[in-house]
């Protein structure tokens, strides 16, 4: 594991675009894990910023989001898909037909999540996973009690996570109950795994994660299990975690 410390907001997203970026240059067609929230918006800025400079293409990626909101259309300003249009798909040059993200209108969540796995799996399994985290240790929509065996799922979203997300929503009574979700086998099973934090709010959540017990009441620290993850942080966010003597990297 490694785990670097970036001095703000800015220099984190610079550094995890540059590990993306990597990956890209390395690996043209390689299979993206993309993940939403507030955290990674400033890693896809600064990826635009540099695909309009000609540094980089993604004329051959492929990508799979993590989630997407049950009831949602790809076209609600909230849903996942929007999301990724809006801040990174609509901006480079990927090609719309190697974008994935679950249908959030799916008559059959079930079916759709198994359909999901078969994709990852037909695509050659997951390059490098990008990832958030939520205050509760969550990954995608993985919640704190959910087994680490589970694949693609459908997930009912805990009161914390639903308080965190009502932000971007008119109302909280406008945030989706459920959601349908990559499991942590399908996150785990990724090659690389790169996790993005910022915020003095999330550095109980990173001290739970990285230097804690593995434990499914603190989804992401499975993570202490995956032989190849990087965390990029801001200080804020690592405070706790260097305040526990863990070694991080500058
Ligand atoms: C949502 C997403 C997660 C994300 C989390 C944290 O619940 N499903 O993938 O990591 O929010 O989001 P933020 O980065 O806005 O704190």
């Amino acid at each position: 594991m490694r785990i670097y410390q970036s001095e703000d907001y800015k220099s984190m997203s610079r550094r995890a675009a540059n590990i993306i970026s990597a990956q890209v240059i390395y690996k043209p067609d390689c299979v993206l894990g993309l993940a939403t929230g507030g955290t990674p918006v400033g890693t896809y800025k600064q990826l635009v910023d540099w695909y309009k400079e000609g540094d980089l293409s993604f004329a051959e990626v492929r990508s799979v989001n993590l989630d997407e909101y049950l009831g949602l259309s790809p076209h609600h300003e909230q849903s996942y898909r929007y999301f990724m249009q809006s801040n990174l798909f609509d901006h480079i040059d990927i090609k719309p037909e190697n974008t994935h993200v679950l249908n959030g209108l799916a008559k059959d969540p079930q079916a759709e999540c198994a359909a999901y796995n078969k994709l990852i799996q037909d695509l050659g399994g997951i390059d490098l996973q990008l990832l958030g985290m939520g205050h509760n240790g969550h990954i995608a929509f993985n919640e704190p009690g959910d087994d680490f065996g589970l694949e693609t799922h459908l997930v009912t979203l805990t009161d914390r996570t639903i308080d965190a997300n009502t932000r971007f929503f008119d109302s909280r009574d406008d945030v989706p109950r459920q959601a349908l979700s990559m499991g942590i086998k399908n996150i785990m099973n990724a090659r690389r795994i790169l996790m993005v934090v910022s915020g003095e709010d999330k550095a109980e959540a990173v001290l739970k994660a990285f230097a804690g017990p593995v434990t499914k009441e603190v989804p992401a620290s499975v993570l202490q299990l995956h032989p190849d993850v990087t965390l990029v942080a801001d200080k804020a966010a690592l405070s706790k975690l260097v305040e526990a003597g863990v070694p991080v990297c500058g």
